[in-house]
Protein backbone atom coordinates (compact mmCIF):
# COMPACT_ATOMS: atom_id res chain seq x y z
CA UNK A 1 0.00 0.00 0.00
CA UNK A 2 1.01 3.66 -0.49
CA UNK A 3 2.37 5.53 2.05
CA UNK A 4 -0.59 6.47 4.70
CA UNK A 5 -2.50 9.90 4.07
CA UNK A 6 -1.60 11.61 7.98
CA UNK A 7 -4.80 12.97 8.93
CA UNK A 8 -5.78 15.72 11.47
CA UNK A 9 -9.23 16.43 13.13
CA UNK A 10 -10.29 19.82 14.34
CA UNK A 11 -12.77 19.71 16.82
CA UNK A 12 -14.46 21.93 19.21
CA UNK A 13 -17.26 19.88 21.03
CA UNK A 14 -18.49 16.46 22.00
CA UNK A 15 -16.57 15.20 19.16
CA UNK A 16 -19.05 12.49 17.89
CA UNK A 17 -17.62 12.52 14.70
CA UNK A 18 -14.31 12.16 15.49
CA UNK A 19 -15.05 8.76 17.31
CA UNK A 20 -16.59 7.80 13.63
CA UNK A 21 -13.29 8.76 11.99
CA UNK A 22 -11.66 6.79 14.82
CA UNK A 23 -14.04 3.70 14.53
CA UNK A 24 -13.51 3.52 11.18
CA UNK A 25 -10.03 2.48 11.01
CA UNK A 26 -9.50 3.72 7.30
CA UNK A 27 -6.07 1.77 6.42
CA UNK A 28 -5.12 4.28 4.13
CA UNK A 29 -5.78 7.02 6.96
CA UNK A 30 -4.04 7.52 9.70
CA UNK A 31 -5.24 10.10 12.71
CA UNK A 32 -1.57 11.60 13.88
CA UNK A 33 -3.73 14.94 16.16
CA UNK A 34 -6.50 16.08 17.30
CA UNK A 35 -6.61 19.94 17.49
CA UNK A 36 -8.90 21.72 19.63
CA UNK A 37 -9.36 25.33 20.28
CA UNK A 38 -11.46 24.57 23.04
CA UNK A 39 -9.52 22.75 26.40
CA UNK A 40 -13.19 21.87 27.87
CA UNK A 41 -14.20 19.55 24.65
CA UNK A 42 -15.25 15.89 25.05
CA UNK A 43 -13.56 15.38 21.75
CA UNK A 44 -10.32 15.59 23.70
CA UNK A 45 -11.04 12.52 26.21
CA UNK A 46 -11.75 10.53 23.29
CA UNK A 47 -8.80 11.33 21.59
CA UNK A 48 -6.67 10.65 24.68
CA UNK A 49 -8.65 7.27 25.38
CA UNK A 50 -7.33 5.83 21.62
CA UNK A 51 -3.95 7.46 22.33
CA UNK A 52 -3.91 10.15 19.79
CA UNK A 53 -1.81 13.10 20.26
CA UNK A 54 -4.15 16.12 21.33
CA UNK A 55 -2.85 19.81 20.86
CA UNK A 56 -4.74 22.34 22.48
CA UNK A 57 -5.03 26.05 21.16
CA UNK A 58 -7.24 28.27 22.81
CA UNK A 59 -7.76 30.93 20.24
CA UNK A 60 -8.95 33.20 23.34
CA UNK A 61 -5.30 33.48 24.15
CA UNK A 62 -4.17 34.76 21.23
CA UNK A 63 -4.67 38.85 20.04
CA UNK A 64 -5.50 38.21 16.56
CA UNK A 65 -6.77 34.94 14.02
CA UNK A 66 -3.37 34.97 12.24
CA UNK A 67 -1.79 34.75 15.58
CA UNK A 68 -3.97 31.58 16.31
CA UNK A 69 -3.19 30.12 12.88
CA UNK A 70 0.83 30.66 12.90
CA UNK A 71 0.56 28.26 16.55
CA UNK A 72 -2.01 25.63 14.39
CA UNK A 73 0.59 25.68 11.87
CA UNK A 74 3.78 25.19 13.69
CA UNK A 75 2.43 22.27 15.64
CA UNK A 76 0.73 20.94 12.69
CA UNK A 77 4.33 20.75 10.95
CA UNK A 78 5.64 18.44 13.49
CA UNK A 79 2.86 15.88 12.53
CA UNK A 80 3.52 16.04 8.85
CA UNK A 81 -0.64 16.55 8.49
CA UNK A 82 -1.58 16.09 5.05
CA UNK A 83 -4.91 16.47 5.79
CA UNK A 84 -7.33 18.22 7.99
CA UNK A 85 -11.04 16.79 8.68
CA UNK A 86 -12.75 19.75 10.43
CA UNK A 87 -15.22 17.77 12.66
CA UNK A 88 -17.31 20.51 14.58
CA UNK A 89 -14.45 22.86 14.44
CA UNK A 90 -16.10 26.02 15.31
CA UNK A 91 -13.25 28.97 14.08
CA UNK A 92 -13.03 30.37 10.90
CA UNK A 93 -10.16 29.78 9.18
CA UNK A 94 -8.24 32.84 7.21
CA UNK A 95 -7.66 32.18 3.17
CA UNK A 96 -3.94 32.44 3.93
CA UNK A 97 -4.30 29.06 5.97
CA UNK A 98 -6.96 27.58 3.42
CA UNK A 99 -4.23 28.55 0.86
CA UNK A 100 -1.47 27.00 2.21
CA UNK A 101 -3.92 23.27 2.58
CA UNK A 102 -5.30 24.03 -0.75
CA UNK A 103 -8.10 21.09 -1.27
CA UNK A 104 -6.63 19.21 1.37
CA UNK A 105 -8.76 20.64 4.46
CA UNK A 106 -12.62 18.56 4.63
CA UNK A 107 -15.66 20.10 6.34
CA UNK A 108 -18.66 18.76 7.28
CA UNK A 109 -21.82 20.66 7.76
CA UNK A 110 -25.22 19.51 8.94
CA UNK A 111 -27.40 20.34 6.46
CA UNK A 112 -27.72 19.71 2.68
CA UNK A 113 -25.55 22.71 1.30
CA UNK A 114 -26.16 25.31 -0.56
CA UNK A 115 -29.08 25.45 1.50
CA UNK A 116 -28.42 26.42 5.27
CA UNK A 117 -24.86 27.58 5.61
CA UNK A 118 -23.03 28.83 8.75
CA UNK A 119 -24.28 28.29 12.23
CA UNK A 120 -27.31 26.76 13.89
CA UNK A 121 -28.35 24.70 10.36
CA UNK A 122 -30.43 22.35 11.61
CA UNK A 123 -32.62 25.32 13.66
CA UNK A 124 -32.48 26.82 9.98
CA UNK A 125 -33.99 23.85 8.30
CA UNK A 126 -36.50 23.25 10.97
CA UNK A 127 -37.72 26.43 10.99
CA UNK A 128 -37.58 27.25 7.64
CA UNK A 129 -40.07 24.09 6.95
CA UNK A 130 -38.43 21.94 4.33
CA UNK A 131 -39.04 18.31 3.93
CA UNK A 132 -35.29 17.13 3.87
CA UNK A 133 -32.23 18.05 5.02
CA UNK A 134 -29.34 15.75 5.39
CA UNK A 135 -25.27 16.28 5.83
CA UNK A 136 -22.80 17.40 3.77
CA UNK A 137 -18.91 17.43 3.12
CA UNK A 138 -16.68 19.25 1.33
CA UNK A 139 -13.30 20.55 0.44
CA UNK A 140 -13.01 24.17 2.52
CA UNK A 141 -12.84 27.33 0.49
CA UNK A 142 -12.33 30.67 1.22
CA UNK A 143 -15.91 31.67 1.60
CA UNK A 144 -17.95 29.71 4.63
CA UNK A 145 -19.78 26.36 3.73
CA UNK A 146 -19.07 27.00 -0.13
CA UNK A 147 -16.31 24.46 -1.72
CA UNK A 148 -16.75 21.74 -3.75
CA UNK A 149 -18.95 18.52 -2.51
CA UNK A 150 -17.36 15.55 -2.01
CA UNK A 151 -20.29 13.67 -0.17
CA UNK A 152 -24.10 14.32 0.93
CA UNK A 153 -27.09 12.26 2.80
CA UNK A 154 -30.38 12.85 2.68
CA UNK A 155 -32.41 13.18 5.83
CA UNK A 156 -36.36 13.23 6.26
CA UNK A 157 -37.87 15.92 8.47
CA UNK A 158 -41.08 14.37 10.17
CA UNK A 159 -43.79 16.62 11.83
CA UNK A 160 -42.99 15.15 15.64
CA UNK A 161 -39.39 16.26 14.66
CA UNK A 162 -37.66 18.75 17.47
CA UNK A 163 -34.10 20.22 16.62
CA UNK A 164 -32.77 17.39 19.00
CA UNK A 165 -34.14 14.52 17.33
CA UNK A 166 -33.48 15.83 13.78
CA UNK A 167 -30.46 16.51 15.11
CA UNK A 168 -29.49 12.71 16.18
CA UNK A 169 -30.81 11.33 12.76
CA UNK A 170 -28.59 13.44 11.35
CA UNK A 171 -25.73 12.25 13.29
CA UNK A 172 -26.10 9.25 12.31
CA UNK A 173 -25.62 9.71 8.28
CA UNK A 174 -22.64 12.48 9.26
CA UNK A 175 -20.87 9.00 11.19
CA UNK A 176 -21.09 7.56 7.73
CA UNK A 177 -20.46 9.82 5.46
CA UNK A 178 -17.26 11.49 6.95
CA UNK A 179 -15.37 8.78 7.44
CA UNK A 180 -16.66 7.15 3.53
CA UNK A 181 -15.36 10.65 2.29
CA UNK A 182 -11.32 9.99 4.28
CA UNK A 183 -11.35 6.80 2.81
CA UNK A 184 -11.40 7.93 -0.43
CA UNK A 185 -9.24 11.08 -0.08
CA UNK A 186 -6.75 8.07 1.62
CA UNK A 187 -7.38 5.79 -1.54
CA UNK A 188 -6.92 8.73 -4.04
CA UNK A 189 -10.06 8.70 -5.38
CA UNK A 190 -11.33 12.29 -5.11
CA UNK A 191 -10.98 14.39 -8.36
CA UNK A 192 -11.60 17.83 -7.90
CA UNK A 193 -13.15 19.62 -11.41
CA UNK A 194 -14.22 23.19 -10.88
CA UNK A 195 -17.25 22.77 -8.46
CA UNK A 196 -17.61 19.05 -9.10
CA UNK A 197 -15.66 16.20 -7.13
CA UNK A 198 -15.55 13.03 -8.97
CA UNK A 199 -15.23 9.58 -7.22
CA UNK A 200 -13.41 6.64 -9.21
CA UNK A 201 -14.46 3.72 -6.73
C1 LIG B 1 -21.68 18.13 13.59
O1 LIG B 1 -23.06 17.92 13.55
C2 LIG B 1 -21.21 18.98 12.43
O2 LIG B 1 -22.00 18.81 11.30
C3 LIG B 1 -21.37 20.36 12.99
O3 LIG B 1 -20.96 20.26 14.32
C4 LIG B 1 -21.32 18.98 14.82
C5 LIG B 1 -20.17 18.42 15.61
O4 LIG B 1 -20.57 17.30 16.33
N1 LIG B 1 -20.58 21.30 12.27
C6 LIG B 1 -20.97 22.54 12.01
O5 LIG B 1 -22.03 23.00 12.38
C7 LIG B 1 -19.97 23.35 11.21
N2 LIG B 1 -20.59 24.56 10.73
P1 LIG B 1 -19.50 16.38 17.04
O6 LIG B 1 -18.59 17.30 17.89
O7 LIG B 1 -20.29 15.44 17.88
O8 LIG B 1 -18.72 15.68 15.98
Amino acid sequence: MNKKTRMGVFVSGSGSNLQALIDAKIPSVEIVVVVSNNPDAYAIERAKKNKIPVEVIDHRNYSSREDFEREIQKRLDQYKVDLIALAGFMRILTPLFIRNYKNRIMNLHPALLPSFPGTNAVKQALMYGVKFTGCTVHFVDEGVDTGPIILQAVVPIYDTDTEESLLERIHKEEHRIYPEAVRLFGEGKLRIEGRRVLVSE
